[in-house]
């Protein structure tokens, strides 16, 4: 079982995500624009992209097409039309500070949340992600088992741990402060606090430069640190699961989050996504109706599919892409990333 940081891609898996055809990857090879390594697949010897290398090809295309310094000295500065010709190149994410977000348990937030930073690292960003949740979900998609040895955000906003130091590293372009049952009790001690929803936003401002994108997972609650992510963020990626109660539940998130741009005076940009959608269950097709006719403006043209491939990424600990490139469940986060990102 390969581990985030291990992951390679073969050249269909890596056209896939570059929105290029498989011929066009010797082209890109000779032009000095992509790496790749032979590797043993079963008896057979296999050219495959490494995670980094598939990073470093994105890195690339993005500082080239904005005339930047390259990342490495390859033929990539002579590469403009090539660039020019390419299917995707991923800008810098519209939103730096983002969270996932919903009062309501198990609507799928710790596996949207792990499975777009892995998504948006694989495409050359520096991501990092915040579990802000005490039971630690976050962290054990993104293969931190030992989180109760780690320090959390709890650290940083009660014994005033720099946050620096509560940051680890779980795989290339990919940084996590991960969360243990400690966190559980972060409430009553964040509330003594003088300016409790702002020491958040404080700390993450303090790594911000560092970062393309910084990414929370929250716990399901109206708490005072989901609160404080709120402060700090902005864009809240609301996920719904597309059942009644999800949907009834919707309501109470959105004024949450109104009193919230009240109370700190800042407008929030927000994302609905219709989660674990069945299109032959008509009570799916009702609530993801529903969601769009009310939430016209927020609900986000991705729909991610009740999928087995997510739950088996979950058990797994990897990146949808790696249990099936060609499945629902990675078509999905392909598109609800790209959407978070750049829309
Ligand atoms: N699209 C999906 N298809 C299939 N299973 C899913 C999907 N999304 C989430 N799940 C599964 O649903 C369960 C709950 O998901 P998850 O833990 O991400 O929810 P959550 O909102 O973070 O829960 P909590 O509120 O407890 O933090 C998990 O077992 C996860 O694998
Ligand atoms: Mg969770």
């Amino acid at each position: 079982m390969a581990s985030f940081r291990d992951l390679c891609f073969t050249p269909a898996e890596f056209a896939t995500a570059a929105k290029i055809s498989r011929d066009q990857i010797s082209l890109l090879e000779n032009e000095g624009l992509l790496k790749t390594v032979r590797r043993k697949v079963g008896n057979v010897d296999r050219k495959m992209i490494t995670l980094e290398d598939m990073q470093a090809y994105f890195r690339n295309l993005r500082i080239g097409r904005h005339g930047d310094r390259m990342e490495t000295p390859t033929g990539a500065e002579a590469a403009g039309p090539v660039i020019n010709k390419l299917g995707f190149s991923p800008e810098l994410p519209k939103h730096k500070v983002q969270m996932f977000y919903n009062v309501k348990g198990g609507t799928g937030k710790s596996t949207l949340t792990a499975q777009y930073v892995m998504r948006a690292s694989m495409l050359g960003l520096n991501v990092l992600a915040i579990d802000l949740d005490g039971q630690g979900h976050l962290s054990v998609n993104l293969d931190v088992l030992d989180a109760h040895e780690h320090a959390t955000i709890y650290d940083v906003l009660i014994n005033d741990l720099p946050i620096e130091n509560a940051i680890m590293n779980v795989g290339p372009g990919l940084d996590l402060i991960p969360a243990n049952l400690g966190l559980c009790n972060i409430e009553i001690p964040l509330n003594n606090k003088t300016r409790r929803e702002y020491r958040l936003s404080e700390a993450v401002a303090r790594v911000a430069e560092h970062y393309d994108l910084i990414v929370a997972d929250t716990n399901p609650a109206a708490s005072i640190l989901n609160g404080s992510m709120l402060v700090a963020s902005d864009l809240v990626n609301v996920v719904c699961a597309t059942n009644p109660l999800s949907f009834h539940g919707m309501s109470l998130v959105m004024t949450t989050i109104e009193q919230m741009e009240r109370e700190f005076r800042k407008q929030l940009e927000v994302k609905i996504i219709p989660n674990m959608y069945d299109n032959r269950e008509v009570i799916s097709q009702e609530v993801l109706g529903e969601l769009r006719a009310q939430f016209s403006e927020n609900c986000t043209r991705a729909v991610v599919n009740r999928s087995a491939d997510l739950n088996e990424a979950t058990k797994r600990r990897t990146t949808v892409f790696d249990v099936n490139a060609k499945g629902s469940g990675s078509t999905d986060i392909q598109a609800m990333t790209e959407e978070l990102l750049f829309n």
